[in-house]
């Protein structure tokens, strides 16, 4: 599971559980903290982020491709955190995505932005690792995120494709599992996000009361 975030008190609880592969962060994630991509990078390296994608920009191939070239050079000065790149998938980002795997075929690659199937196919066939789609934007404009992703998880298999889904955009804790359920292999969820899957109401109540019952057991003196 990863971490969407780019706040530093969320990520360095978050990090502390172990549940984290690593971060995602976009412009408007970023633009929350007032923190530009290059300096996102330098806190990743410092706070031992494990893996960070970072979103590259640009409307076309040539522009996102000058922005890659860019956030390499940052990455040089990174120690002990991988990135990868975020590539919203249109037309441009496929012509990106192949030019990307013509100089590293290896390079981690995440197609993001995708509200289809149809989106997910073409990223996949381009040679994407991760495949983004998301499930509440997707529901407020009408769409079936959990007939989207079975859609595209169907394809993946079929085909033997080594590209994971890890859908991203969700508001409510159910969304999450119901992505899981439809096929995403993982996700990326916000803080927030994780203590509400976490923090079951009735589990709470069930917390305080063992406690509260804890408090008044005989202190043992007489065993
Ligand atoms: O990773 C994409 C995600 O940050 C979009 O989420 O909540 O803005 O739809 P949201």
């Amino acid at each position: 599971m990863f971490l969407d975030t780019a706040n530093y008190e969320e990520i360095e609880a978050a990090l502390a559980l172990g549940i984290f592969d690593g971060v995602t962060t976009n412009p408007t994630i970023l633009l929350k903290e007032y923190r530009s991509r290059f300096d996102m990078m330098t806190l990743a390296s410092q706070m031992g982020i494990p893996f960070l994608f970072v979103q590259v920009v640009g409307n076309r191939m040539e522009d996102m491709w000058e922005d890659y070239l860019l956030l390499l050079e940052q990455s040089d000065h990174m120690h002990g955190t991988s990135i990868g790149v975020k590539v919203p998938l249109h037309h441009e980002g496929i012509r990106f995505i192949k030019k990307v795997k013509q100089s590293d075929p290896q390079f981690p690659v995440l197609g993001t932005a995708i509200y289809t199937a149809e989106q997910a196919i073409i990223g996949s066939l381009a040679g994407c690792h991760y495949l983004s789609p998301y499930v509440n934007r997707m529901a407020s404009n009408s769409l079936n995120p959990y007939v989207e992703i079975k859609r595209m998880r169907q394809f993946i298999d079929n085909q033997g494709l080594d590209v994971q889904i890890l859908a991203a955009s969700f508001h409510e804790s159910q969304e999450v599992v119901q992505a899981l359920e439809a096929g995403a292999h993982s996700a990326t969820i916000s803080y927030q996000m994780y203590q509400d899957l976490i923090n079951n109401k009735l589990a709470l109540l069930d917390i305080h009361t063992f406690n509260d019952h804890a408090r008044q057991l005989p202190t043992g003196e007489n065993v």
